[in-house]
């Protein structure tokens, strides 16, 4: 007989060509597969590869809010352990970034003494920087959950790119409602010129998930910003706005180390 396990892979943001050869086993000996794939269509081809398939989705509306619905995720994933099950969740995208359920359930698991492993996949910011040609390690890249960047007032460094995450969502404060709200990319349009410009040209993204469709890349300036469609799924790219540079002082720093005299 198999132990009970928990594997928690992505299937990446394109439908079906981007599941891992690992996810894909993973997925396929399962016992039981626990899916968040945000997509009928996804979640049938997911059902394809185990028919023992059970949407977590209808865990928000069970639970009235985010934070109740990432508990009962949690519980199913552990429960399913509990019954000596070979447990596999399934997220789109990559199972570990912006999805708290998956990390507290390995945590937990790892803590009753269950094997517990997660599969990276592609997520939406690896798209993002395919389908914008984007090098993250030309300037750097800050990525920020929208409303944690907000509320927290986090520092901006406007010569490197800037990824604010779940902009569908900023006016959301109890993370109880599901859709997003123009006046909140107003507030967050007015923060974002306390280092940019008005005219400073951002990009609401939201990849293609399906085979034949194409990337929504809308170009707005920061002024327009809250007349851009944004639902759940997109992500804003915010641009450098000008090259760093290099600092004479950290130069001879390094080379006072390099020297010995450091
Ligand atoms: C809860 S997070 C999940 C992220 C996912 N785990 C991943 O690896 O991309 C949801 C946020 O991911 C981003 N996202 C999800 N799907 C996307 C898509 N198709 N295109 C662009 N961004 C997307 C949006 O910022 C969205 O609000």
């Amino acid at each position: 007989m198999q132990t009970a396990s928990l594997s928690i892979v992505g299937t990446g943001i394109g439908l079906a060509g981007q599941l891992t050869a690992e996810a894909a086993s993973a997925i396929k000996s399962a016992d039981i597969v626990l899916s968040l794939m945000g997509d009928p269509i996804a979640e049938a081809w997911l059902r394809t590869l185990n028919a023992n398939l059970e949407p977590l989705e209808p865990c928000y509306q069970q639970a009235g809010s985010r934070p109740r619905a990432y508990e009962a995720m949690v519980e199913k994933m552990l429960a399913g352990l509990r019954a000596g099950k070979r447990v596999c969740a399934a997220f789109y995208g990559h199972p570990g970034v912006f999805v708290s359920p998956s990390h507290e359930a390995i945590r937990r698991a790892r803590a009753e003494g269950y094997d517990a492993v997660m599969l990276p996949g592609i997520s939406a910011e690896d798209m993002l920087v395919a389908d914008l040609g984007v090098d993250p390690g030309a300037w750097g890249m800050q990525s920020y959950e929208a409303r944690d960047f907000f509320i927290s007032a986090r520092p901006v460094d406007p010569c490197a790119a800037l990824v604010l995450w779940q902009i569908g969502v900023l006016g959301d404060g109890a993370y109880t409602e599901f859709t997003s709200r123009p006046a909140a990319l107003t507030a967050l349009a007015d923060v974002l010129q306390e280092t940019y410009p008005a005219d400073h040209e951002v990009i609401v993204y939201v990849a293609a998930t399906l085979p034949t469709a194409a990337p929504q890349i809308q170009s707005v300036t920061l002024a327009t910003l809250h007349q851009a469609d944004v639902d759940q799924t997109s992500t804003l790219y915010v641009p450098p706005l000008r090259a760093p540079l290099p600092s004479p002082a950290r130069i001879a720093l390094l080379e006072r180390h390099l020297s010995g005299a450091g």
